[in-house]
């Protein structure tokens, strides 16, 4: 049932690349466009949207934070990404032309089918971005966008994440190509890069030895600390959070930017900080992320990188690199996430901790 596998969580990681293509499949429609057969919202429900707020929690809410940069980019609608916690009990500003978009892996999450029911009764429309068929968050939605990941058993939540990141990404393009943004004529483009994720996760699968040697030299270790920018930032919290919930070590992810507003004075001699590094040659990102590695680095931290193949500027600061296929920024977390779930899943391995039960928690959090 584990395929082999010591663990579920290694199955579903390790089952990622079939998720993202059954995730993507049928999308395109026979003209060509993008088509959402679970969507139930008309075009003139999507044109009149002005506003999105995303709710969800734990790694629904990083999935969340991640494609606030997408959609945004590609729709020009202001997104919100919130808690589901803490929205009902901050009087949100919810209308009739507000989307209130709910991503739950389990669908059962009591917090965020809080927070949709609340939505609802300001008369928002709610979408639910689900794994599970016929649980209570798509039922009580008015629209769907299920993700196809198959059941997942780990309480970590893997190939649910990449999933909600491709459902979000199929949100965003399809609103542009009904709202008939600027951005319209670069759909194809985008699902075509989309398109491509799977067999790039599969090469970074392919990789894992090198994960699980960087796993094996980080036994002793108490803290970890994780950076990264635009859409990696939320990748550095997701990868923190998988190393808290398994490896029940201190892991706090950053973004680049904040370093020297505090969070440098945590760094030093051998300290761990794990970076995600931006892909070339867009804005300075790549420049400035290469800075921060170098700042700390400076004060003793052993760096250690995820960054697209090839990059001789961090092969020259980074005391470990792990190779990521070269990839637009927004699809980075796509596969960037991976080594830090595969990490994860080994360094708690070898910590003797039960991956898929791990202390405390449950896989769905049915109460508030
Ligand atoms: C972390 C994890 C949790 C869930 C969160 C939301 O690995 O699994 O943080 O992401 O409890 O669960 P769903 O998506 O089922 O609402």
């Amino acid at each position: 049932e584990k395929d082999g596998h010591d663990w579920f969580m290694r199955k579903e990681i390790f089952e990622q690349p079939k998720a993202l293509a059954d995730s993507l499949l049928g999308r395109r429609g026979r003209t060509g466009q993008l088509e959402l057969d679970e969507m139930r919202l008309s075009d003139d429900e999507i044109r009149d949207i002005d506003k999105i707020i995303i709710v969800a929690c734990g790694t629904a809410f990083y999935a969340g934070l991640v494609a606030k940069y997408a959609i945004e980019h590609w729709t020009r609608v202001p997104v919100e990404v919130e808690l589901a916690s803490e929205f009902r009990y901050r009087d949100p500003i919810l209308t009739r032309s507000t989307l209130v978009v709910a991503i739950s892996q389990s669908g059962e999450t009591a917090d965020t089918l809080q927070a949709l029911r609340h939505a609802r009764t300001q008369r928002s429309r709610v979408l639910a971005i689900c794994n599970t068929n016929g649980s209570t968050i798509p039922r009580e939605s008015d629209a769907v966008i299920y993700t196809h990941a198959g059941p997942e058993i780990g309480v970590a939540s893997t190939k649910g994440f990449l999933t909600q990141l491709v459902a979000c990404y199929l949100l965003a393009l399809y609103v542009a190509q009904v709202k008939g943004t600027r951005f319209g004529d670069e759909i194809d483009e985008v699902l075509g890069q989309l398109e491509a994720i799977p067999d790039q996760v599969q090469r970074v699968l392919d990789d894992a030895e090198s994960v699980y040697a960087l796993a094996r030299d980080s036994i002793e270790e108490r803290t970890v600390l994780f950076l990264g920018r635009h859409a990696g930032y939320p990748v550095a919290l997701e990868g923190a959070l998988k190393l808290k919930e398994l490896a029940y070590l201190h892991a706090e992810g950053f973004a680049g930017g904040e370093l020297k507003h505090g969070p440098i004075a945590l760094v030093e001699d051998g300290l761990p900080v794990l970076c995600v590094v931006p892909p070339r040659g867009r804005d300075q990102l790549h420049q400035k992320m290469l800075s921060a590695i170098s700042e700390v680095r400076a004060r003793g931290a052993r760096t250690i990188c995820l960054a697209e193949e090839g990059d001789p500027a961090v092969a020259a600061i980074a005391d470990v690199v792990i190779s990521l296929p070269r990839v637009p920024v927004l699809m980075q977390p796509l596969v960037a996430t991976v080594p830090l779930q595969l990490f994860a899943c080994e360094l708690a391995t070898l910590l003797g901790h039960d991956v898929d039960q791990p202390r405390n928690l449950a896989k769905s959090v049915t109460v508030e």
